[in-house]
């Protein structure tokens, strides 16, 4: 079994109710039908459902037994509009703009995950990256103990000698510009834990510069070798290398000969960026170089999973992401 299986196979047994935002977008409707049939998990969509059915009509998507909500005419849309008013206030949004927030079904989905209506959230065929994860950082917010979101792909390689088997872990890919040292620690350890209990490989993590072992000078490493250094106070568990380069991050020759006796030189598994520019080309530069397949982004640290779509996403894509979505709720 492939892990695009086995990660449906998983949804199929926890069996998890997942919001799609964009409930009226021609491919997120056509994906819904799909893990419906399937019983990957039980999805709602949001949007007017008259406007939803002649989606499903169009694209010849079967939505009978779909739930269809309208954020406005929902009957806790009051409940939900008080609740981001309180979230809110102290920020200076009135009842009246919390109301009209609320009617974003970005917003609403992100409440319903708040607010136990649903176990997760995906959307963004339509919406930008930016839109999608303000939402979410806005209503949902982090983890206990997780101060900051990142985004990670499992990115599977056809060169089967890199990482385990093929599969890594790279973060952050998505979501936070310009990390600081803590930042990169913890996108280190949350990392650790997506390899773990999502892409199912141990982690050996590499904190990537374009220094290896102080071959070079320069704050951009210093960044890296403070987060390192940071990841090991907090995680002595986690076996973890930095700052390394790529290569010797991944090739047991040079990771050998550029950090001797090191648990993760040459073989590591997790690859953290010391930026988002190196993670978000780093990640496709294998795919569009490498040939590799990369899951994702998928978001870490919130408190309750939501996911992303690329606007160039396919049926199958949006499919396989409620799929992950759903095990991360697990
Ligand atoms: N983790 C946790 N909370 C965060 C984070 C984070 N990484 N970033 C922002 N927040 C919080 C803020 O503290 C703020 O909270 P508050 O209002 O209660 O004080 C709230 O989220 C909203 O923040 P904003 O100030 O509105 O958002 P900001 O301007 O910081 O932007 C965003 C955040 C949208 C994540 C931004 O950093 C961004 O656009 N990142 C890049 C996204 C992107 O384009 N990625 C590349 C494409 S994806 C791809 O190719 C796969």
């Amino acid at each position: 079994m492939d892990f695009i299986q086995s990660v449906r196979a998983k949804a199929q047994k926890g069996y998890k109710t997942i919001v799609l935002a964009e409930g009226n977008e021609e491919r997120t409707v056509k994906a819904a039908s799909l893990v419906n049939q399937e019983k990957i998990a039980q999805v709602i969509l949001l949007g007017d459902p008259a406007d939803v059915q002649a989606v499903a009509q169009k694209q010849g998507a079967d939505i009978s037994g779909i739930e269809v909500l309208d954020p406005a005419k929902a009957s806790y849309f009051k409940e939900f509009a008080n609740a981001f008013y309180e979230m809110r206030k102290a920020k200076g949004v009135t009842e009246e703009q919390a109301a009209k927030q609320i009617e974003d079904p970005l917003y609403f989905g992100s409440m319903m995950v708040k607010r136990g209506k649903a176990d997760g959230m995906v959307a963004g065929a339509r919406s930008a990256t930016a839109s999608v994860l303000r939402a979410s950082l806005t209503i949902i917010r982090t983890a206990p103990g997780i101060s900051s979101v990142s985004g990670a792909f499992i990115i599977i390689s056809p060169k089967t000698d890199l990482g385990d088997g093929g599969m890594l872990v790279f973060a952050d890919c998505a979501v936070t510009p310009n990390p600081t040292a803590e930042q990169l620690a913890e996108f280190a350890y949350i990392s650790s834990q997506t390899a773990e209990k999502v892409a199912g490989i141990e982690p050996r993590i590499a904190m990537l510069s374009f220094s290896t072992k102080g071959s070079a000078s320069h704050e951009f490493v210093d960044k890296v070798v403070t987060a390192t250094k940071l990841l090991k106070e907090a995680h002595p568990e986690l076996k973890v290398d930095g700052e390394l380069q790529l290569d010797a991050a991944l090739v047991p020759s040079v990771g050998q000969q550029k950090s001797p006796g090191s648990a993760v030189a040459g073989q590591a598994s997790v690859l953290v960026f010391p930026d988002l520019q190196a993670g978000n080309i780093g990640y496709k530069m294998a795919q569009r170089f490498g040939g590799a397949e990369a899951i994702g982004p998928i978001l870490q640290g919130l408190a309750m999973p939501v996911n992303d779509l690329s606007r160039g996403c396919n049926v199958e894509d949006i499919v396989n992401t409620i799929a992950v979505t759903a095990c991360q709720s697990i």
